[in-house]
């Protein structure tokens, strides 16, 4: 089968693909190669320029960039790498949490500049992790990872999700109850019609002052202009790794001290990706030989 890769993925599985077209989509329009399988990281899927193409096999286990419905009607084979991903991404919402809670990037930033001048044990405070509330949004694979990393850190665990579970990792909430109520807020629904823009300006303002936001998920599922003013007026916290425009981070966050920004790095340790590039291969393999799809969407 003729594979298309955007890049080159990591680790050694994506060798057993054997020869591989490797370029990025915005290529295309001119190589017009022949590909009956595209490996892709969440970028929508130029089917004008992609005529044979069978399957699409995604890096990542979000696929809302690809326009799966589209992809679907014509018959596309679409697959993703849920699991392998849940423990890193919840592992990075934690280094969010204890980054912003504790003051971790604010006191490395004062360290190099000089400015630890003497004991600060009466200034420079933080906020406390234990004992402290966390509301999870979306009890997913990876928000459920969230809620059990959440007990050794002896947190009491809110969730909220689109049909309350039978679960002994939290309490049900409503979305707003969770929000007016969390010391910290934790977004793990993938992107969807329906949570495009769910934490809107009017549920933002629902976030307890002085509490923190992280969100691992997607940019858009927050209104970031309503999330960047209220950062700008210094009332909440923030723990962002991901962006509604990626790899654009508004302009006004690189200042403020009350937010933690990292560059989508979720999934990113070297076993988590390996595994991805693993599940990804698995499936191409699969759909050549005629064989069910190990994660179809
Ligand atoms: C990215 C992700 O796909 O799995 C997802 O939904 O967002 C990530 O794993 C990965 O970082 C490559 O861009």
């Amino acid at each position: 089968m003729k594979v298309l890769a955007t890049r080159r993925y990591p680790g050694p599985a994506f060798e057993e693909l054997g020869e591989v077209e490797v370029q990025p989509l915005s290529q295309l329009a001119e190589s017009r190669p022949e590909v009956e399988a595209l490996v892709v990281a969440n970028e929508p899927v130029p089917l004008e320029l992609l005529p044979g193409l069978r399957l699409v096999a995604n890096f990542g286990v979000g696929y809302d960039r690809l326009g799966v419905e589209e992809l679907r009607r014509r018959g596309i084979a679409v697959t993703n790498t849920p699991g392998v991903l849940d423990a890193a991404t919840a592992d990075l919402t934690f280094a969010l949490i204890l980054a912003v809670r504790r003051r971790v990037v604010e006191g490395d930033r004062r360290v190099r500049a000089g400015e630890w001048t003497g004991s600060w044990a009466d200034g420079f405070l933080a906020e406390e992790l234990t004992g402290s509330t966390l509301g999870i949004v979306g009890l997913g694979r990876i928000g459920q990872a969230v809620a059990r990393r959440a007990q050794g850190f002896e947190l009491r665990v809110l969730y909220t999700r689109l049909h309350p579970a039978r679960t002994d990792l939290g309490e049900y909430r409503e979305l707003e109850d969770l929000l007016a109520e969390a010391d910290i807020v934790t977004i793990h629904t993938p992107l969807t019609p329906e949570t495009r823009g769910l934490i809107e300006a009017g549920r933002l303002a629902l976030i307890k002052d002085g509490a923190c936001l992280v969100n691992t998920a997607r940019g858009e599922i927050v209104d970031e202009p309503a999330l960047v003013a209220e950062l700008a007026s210094g009332r909440i916290r923030a723990g962002l790794d991901v962006f509604a425009h990626e790899p654009h981070v508004p302009e006004e966050l690189l200042s403020l001290t009350n937010v933690v920004l990292t560059p989508h790095l979720g999934s990113g340790t070297r076993q988590t990706r390996e595994a991805m590039t693993r599940i990804v291969v698995d499936n191409i393999r699969a759909f050549e030989r005629g064989e069910p799809l190990v994660t179809a969407v």
